[in-house]
Order: structure tokens, then sequence, then C-alpha cells
């Protein structure tokens, strides 16, 4: 399987993508995963991605794009992987496609998980994740339910930036539906349900 998971932030990305993990062991390469990881170690691309991240805009595609084609010449990814996160603008998609076409490995695939505004705002809010494990919960969770870590809050969970990430969403990614609708990869799911309902429409609509 590869394929690129589209979709608003908290529409439920991560959420699926853990249980396409879990259950077909797919590398997951998820940029904003990557991103946090880089700023927690201080590294020069953390430091170069923070104040994008913290405000809620998108760090430029050069530094991106050159992170993802490194990370698929990771030999684990020929078997398949799922991009959660990127492409994010038309120039990563243009070059997404100029890298696999390179890898003879193309997209199977770009699954929209489709949710309304408004149900973001409120669990993004809410969400909060496993400092060790990197689960995927709410405020609901104290401690994490899978390994028992703390859960922590997402610098840019707050509404002021929930809402610029939307406004971005629209202006820089939503056109990439088109895009992929026009490569005739578009398949595209209701993801405002039970996560575990989503997860079987997930399934159906990529044939596994
Ligand atoms: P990134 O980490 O990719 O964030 P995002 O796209 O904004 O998406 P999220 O991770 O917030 O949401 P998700 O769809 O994964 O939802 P989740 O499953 O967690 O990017 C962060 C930043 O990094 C960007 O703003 C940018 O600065 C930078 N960046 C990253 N990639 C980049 C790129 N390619 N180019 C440039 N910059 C880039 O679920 C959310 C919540 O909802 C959770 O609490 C969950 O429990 C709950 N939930 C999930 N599914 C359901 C459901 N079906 N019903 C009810 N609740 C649900
Ligand atoms: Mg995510």
């Amino acid at each position: 399987m590869n394929i690129v998971l589209l979709g608003a932030p908290g529409a439920g990305k991560g959420t699926q993508a853990a249980k396409l993990v879990d259950e077909f062991g797919t590398p997951h390469i998820s940029t904003g995963d990557m991103l946090r990881a880089a700023v927690k170690e201080g590294t020069p691309l953390g430091k170069k991605a923070k104040s994008y991240m913290d405000a809620g805009d998108l760090v430029p595609d050069d530094v991106i794009i050159g992170l993802v084609e490194e990370r698929l010449q990771d030999p684990d990814t020929e078997k398949g992987f799922i991009l959660d996160g990127f492409p994010r603008t038309s120039a990563q998609a243009v070059a997404l496609d100029a890298e696999l076409s390179k890898l003879e490995r193309p997209l199977d695939a770009a699954l929209l998980i489709d949710v309304d505004p408004e149900v973001i705002v409120k669990r993004l809010t809410s969400r909060r994740m496993c400092k060790d494990c990197g689960y995927i919960g709410t405020a609901a969770d104290k401690t994490c339910p899978k390994c028992g870590g703390e859960m922590y809050q997402r610098d840019d969970d707050n509404e002021a930036t929930v809402r610029n990430r939307l406004d971005v969403y629209e202006k820089s990614t939503a056109p990439l539906i088109d895009y992929y609708r026009g490569c005739d990869l578009l398949v595209s799911i209701d993801g405002d349900r039970d996560p575990n309902v989503v997860y079987e429409d997930v399934k159906q609509a990529l044939s596994l």
C-alpha cells in the first residue's frame, strides 16, 4: 500500500494511520511527527520549523520535500508507506510524484478523511497525546491507555492556532483534492463517525 492521507488538521489522519500500522505494519511517515521530534531534540531543522508550527503556518516546501525524499530512501518503505500530512502544497505534490516515479513506486490512492471545521475545533482543543508512545487521545485520558505514559497537549492545539491551521489548509492543501481527483487516485470517506467505523470504511476504500 502506497498511500497519502489527506484531510484537515484534526480530521483523524494520525488516528487512522495508527490503526493501519497496528494491523498491517506499513511504515507511517508523518511530517508533523518528524518535525515535532526535531523540535524536541533541538536540531537545526527543529529550530527552523518551530516558529512556523507554533503559528500554525506551513514550514517551507524545500525543507519538507528534502525530509520526505530522504525518508523514502529507507528500505522499509519498499513494502509500502502511509504518508500523513504530506503533501500539503501543490509543489510538494509535484515533488512527490517525481520522486515516486524515480523510485518506480506509484501511489495507489489518496484517501481524504472529510470532517466539518467546527467539529475539528472541538476535537483539537481537547486532544491529548502520550509523551512516551505518541498515542492520540483526548482530555478524558488522564494517562495513556496504551502504555500508562504522561499525556500532553500539543503547542498548536489552542483555538487561535487551530483556526489559522484550518485557514492554511483551505488555502494551500484543499486544492490537492482536485489534483488527486484528476489523477484518478482520490477516495473520500466521512470522518465524522466513531473511529472504528471510519476505519472499516478506510479499509474498504483502500480494498484492504
Ligand atoms: P501535523 O502534525 O501534520 O498536523 P495536522 O495536519 O494539523 O493534523 P493533526 O495531526 O492535528 O490531525 P490528525 O488529522 O492527525 O488528527 P488526529 O488523528 O490526531 O502538522 C503540524 C504542523 O507541522 C503544521 O501545522 C505545519 O506547521 C508543520 N507541517 C507538517 N507537515 C508539513 C508539510 N507537509 N508542509 C509544511 N509544513 C508541515 O485526531 C485529532 C483528535 O480527534 C484526537 O483527539 C483524536 O482522538 C480525535 N479523533 C480522531 N478521529 C476521531 C473520530 N472519528 N471521532 C471523534 N474523534 C476523533
Ligand atoms: Mg496528525
